[in-house]
């Protein structure tokens, strides 16, 4: 199954979970930054995973920007699963978080989503990440290919 994972990260803690779990997949998953994958990408793919950070309840403005180039015919019948990077507290839950939004927008391009959008827990607005939650996005991802 051809997989990769699309992140975005401005202070590393989502890139450490991209990579946790293109690692937790076989066969040569790669973690690609938002800004650097190209459209083209998606060509043969069976897999796309693809997280942000959340900002203001919604993914960040490079995430937002791949999004709007993603054509709906590029995505159309591709399985997508989003997950993000949020706090853990209840206040922030009033603004909504950034994997629902791109989930969201995926489906409407036609996207088959395959799983509930799904955040990990930062512990401060430039983190750590909880404990735990490498390994969690690892069981995570894995589960999607099974
Ligand atoms: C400008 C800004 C807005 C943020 N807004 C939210 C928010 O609405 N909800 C939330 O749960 N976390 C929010 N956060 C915390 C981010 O989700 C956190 O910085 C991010 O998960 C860290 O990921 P990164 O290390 O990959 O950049 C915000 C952080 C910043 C800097």
């Amino acid at each position: 199954m051809k997989t990769v994972v699309v992140y975005d990260s401005a202070h590393g803690n989502t890139e450490r979970i991209a990579k946790s779990m293109a690692d937790a997949i076989a066969g040569g998953t790669q973690a690609v930054r938002a800004s650097t994958f190209v459209a083209d990408g998606l060509a043969g793919l069976d897999l796309l995973i693809i997280g942000s950070p959340t900002y203001g309840g919604k993914p960040t403005p490079a995430m937002q920007e791949l999004l709007g180039r993603l054509p709906g015919p590029s995505v159309k019948g591709v399985k997508v699963a989003a997950f993000d990077t949020r706090l853990g507290s209840r206040f922030v839950r009033v603004f909504g978080f950034a994997a629902d939004k791109i989930s969201a927008d995926l489906a409407g391009k036609g996207a088959s989503v395959a799983a509930t959008p799904e955040g990990f827990i930062v512990k401060g607005r430039e983190g750590p990440l909880k404990e735990g939650e490498l390994e969690r996005a690892a069981a995570w991802a894995r589960n999607l290919v099974k």
